[in-house]
């Protein structure tokens, strides 16, 4: 641990989850607990509840959930110590200098070198660009009408043609190779191992910044002509792809309400330079749904504004079902006479542009037109079939107000029968059920094979049964000698069994707090808080009642069975066998344990 006990417990204690999770999300007191929109998915009613007397949110929609710490892990990104350190502040108290093992004091430390490497290389290269070596460079900026401001902001640079160059500068620096090598800035020479070289030279740089305004990788161009045209740093330990978006650390700070995707590194730029500074890319890849999700923290809306060639529409196809799963409004912007919208900007200006983010098309038109695009709507054949395309794509809208909207917005565009679509959405509704089921959950049911739901049956019965344990002395007291905490063979919920087993001991109730403070893991905390939720799903004593028998005989029982699979001596099967028979014929009656005292 980090920091002792105590003062992440007074941390935890100066934070109310209401206060905390209320500034970030809208919440409403129904009964014992506020409920929200859950921010950690998308979704129109809330089903996301933070409960003030056990200190923890969980989200019945996704199954997030947590303390205030966990909460901040994951709505900011942080590790758990950099939540208990944003927290503190936020309560005005002051941390002590971290307890650390030696082995973590490393790991952060090894981090840090890897930042301040990043942070010297960016520097080191933003300066050659205004030396005499980096004239051709800055020549180059210029002449695509980059202004000095904007090559500040951006912090763009110069890497030399010399292969060393800044490989000699770090080392000056006291940096090894390995660290030069983990953060992506040096090269192995192929045939001469134990030989390094700069991954950048001769290129233009482009730091990337995380949100938080570090360095975690870069971009570098060829002046003019060459390939390849660009060079990025491979993902490493600071640089995940999927989970950073170059501009964002500024675009998150607009004032507009919502986001423009665009394709490069200069786009970008000059997109900011012409005053709108909501723009921003994706480094390279394809967008993914942690790049939606990361958006969808700051806006509501994007519009897609990639290059206007075949491979730009393309691109915004394949992204528009992604950016809109993570509850995205997305609409694309129509860029036919420019490649991208840097050229728009310098060939029609700024007012231009303006008018063409205000003329955006729905996602969805979008679609239908590039749909429209594959068939010879002059053609009778080629029209039916294309009336049956938009049909099916009709479907996929869950709301019949959005539904019509399109429909009539369709039928006029393409000059459509109305009844006739009406009626190929009534025959297609029927063939593949109106309601269809979203990608996401039908992974999750069509992905489980026998095993593995046999798996999460018996994880679940774990949980079902610590929730009952942990609300109920009384039950555990009436069990606690036919189960052990060794039988629960999910890593954490055993961990959580032996905690629980701990503290009733010396008390006889157990509280949320005392056991999720134990554990700093994302994932370790959604389980315990779901396992905390769990108790309200139980209606009566007699459910109750049957859930405990069922969970007991199922988790005794796996467990005796993989003992009896290990088992070899005689002795050892009898007792083996005795224990089966003892637990088949256990049962234990609520209304008795409630007689016992
Ligand atoms: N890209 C890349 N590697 C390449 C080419 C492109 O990573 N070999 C990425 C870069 O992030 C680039 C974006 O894809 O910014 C868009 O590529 P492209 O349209 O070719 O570049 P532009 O931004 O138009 O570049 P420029 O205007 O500098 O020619
Ligand atoms: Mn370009």
């Amino acid at each position: 641990m980090f920091y002792p006990d105590e003062i992440i417990e007074e941390v935890r204690l100066h934070n109310d989850v209401i206060d905390v999770i209320g500034s970030y999300v809208h919440l409403q007191k129904k009964g014992s607990s506020h409920f929200g929109l859950c921010p950690f998915h998308n979704e129109k009613t809330p089903s996301f509840s933070v409960s003030k007397d056990k200190q923890m949110y969980y989200c019945f929609g996704c199954g997030a959930g947590g303390n205030v710490f966990s909460f901040i892990m994951a709505y900011e990104n942080y590790s758990f110590v950099e939540s208990v350190k944003y927290l503190a502040e936020r309560a005005h108290i002051e941390l002590p200098e971290p307890e650390v093992s030696e082995e973590v004091k490393k790991a952060i430390n090894y981090k840090q070198r890897l930042y301040d490497a990043n942070r010297l290389a960016a520097r080191y290269y933003y300066s050659l660009l205004r030396k005499d070596v980096g004239k051709r460079a800055l020549a180059y900026f210029q002449d695509r009408k980059l202004s000095a401001d904007i090559m500040k902001q951006f912090g763009l640079g110069y890497a030399t043609q010399f292969r060393d160059d800044l490989y000699k500068y770090l080392q000056k620096q006291g940096f090894l190779d390995q660290e030069l090598l983990d953060c992506g800035l040096l090269l192995e020479d192929k045939k001469h191992k134990g030989e390094y070289y700069d991954r950048f030279f001769n290129r233009v740089m482009f730091p990337i910044f995380d949100v938080h305004g570090k360095v975690i990788a870069f971009g570098g161009r060829v002046l003019g002509e060459g390939q390849p045209k660009y060079l990025n740093s491979p993902e490493t330990k600071l640089f995940d792809k999927s989970r950073n978006l170059y501009g964002l650390n500024i675009a998150r700070k607009s004032r507009e309400s919502f986001m423009i995707v665009v394709e490069g590194y200069m786009d970008v730029i000059a997109l900011h330079q012409a005053g709108f500074d909501n723009a921003i890319a994706s480094l390279g890849t394809a967008f993914t749904s942690g790049h939606g999700q990361l958006i969808k923290r700051y806006v509501d809306e994007v519009v897609i504004a990639f290059d206007s060639d075949g491979a730009g529409v393309n691109a915004a196809l394949r992204s528009i079902p992604i950016l809109k799963s993570a509850g995205l409004i997305v609409r694309v912007l129509n860029m036919e006479t420019a490649k991208d919208p840097d050229e728009f900007i310098q060939n029609q200006g700024v007012e231009a542009f303006q008018t063409l983010l205000h003329n955006a098309t729905a996602s969805f038109m979008f679609e239908i037109k590039q749909l429209s695009k594959r068939f010879d709507l002059t053609d009778p054949e080629y029209r039916t079939r294309f009336s049956e395309e938009v049909a099916k794509k009709l479907l996929s809208i869950e709301g019949k107000i959005e539904r019509d909207n399109y429909l009539e917005a369709i039928v006029s565009q393409y000059h459509m029968s109305k009844s006739g679509l009406y009626e190929l959405l009534a025959k297609h509704g029927n063939n593949v059920g109106i309601a269809q089921r979203t990608p996401q959950t039908m992974s999750r049911d069509m992905g489980g094979n026998s095993h593995k739901k046999r798996e999460e049956g018996t994880v679940l019965a774990q949980k079902q049964l610590l929730a009952i344990l942990v609300s109920n002395y009384k039950i555990f007291n009436g069990v606690k000698d036919i189960i052990q905490p060794e039988y629960f063979t999910h890593d954490t919920l055993q961990k959580v069994a032996y905690i629980v087993f701990d503290i009733y001991k010396t008390k006889q109730e157990i509280e949320p707090a005392d056991i999720m403070r134990r554990f700093t893991q994302i994932e370790d905390q959604k389980m315990i808080a779901n396992i905390f939720s769990e108790e309200l799903k139980v209606e009566n004593q007699q459910q109750l009642e049957k859930l405990l028998n069922d969970t007991i005989r199922n988790i005794k029982g796996d467990y005796l069975e993989q003992k009896r699979m290990n088992v070899n001596d005689p002795s050892g099967l009898m007792t083996l066998i005795q224990e089966k028979k003892a637990l088949l014929n256990f049962y234990l009656h609520l209304d008795e344990i409630d007689r016992r005292d």
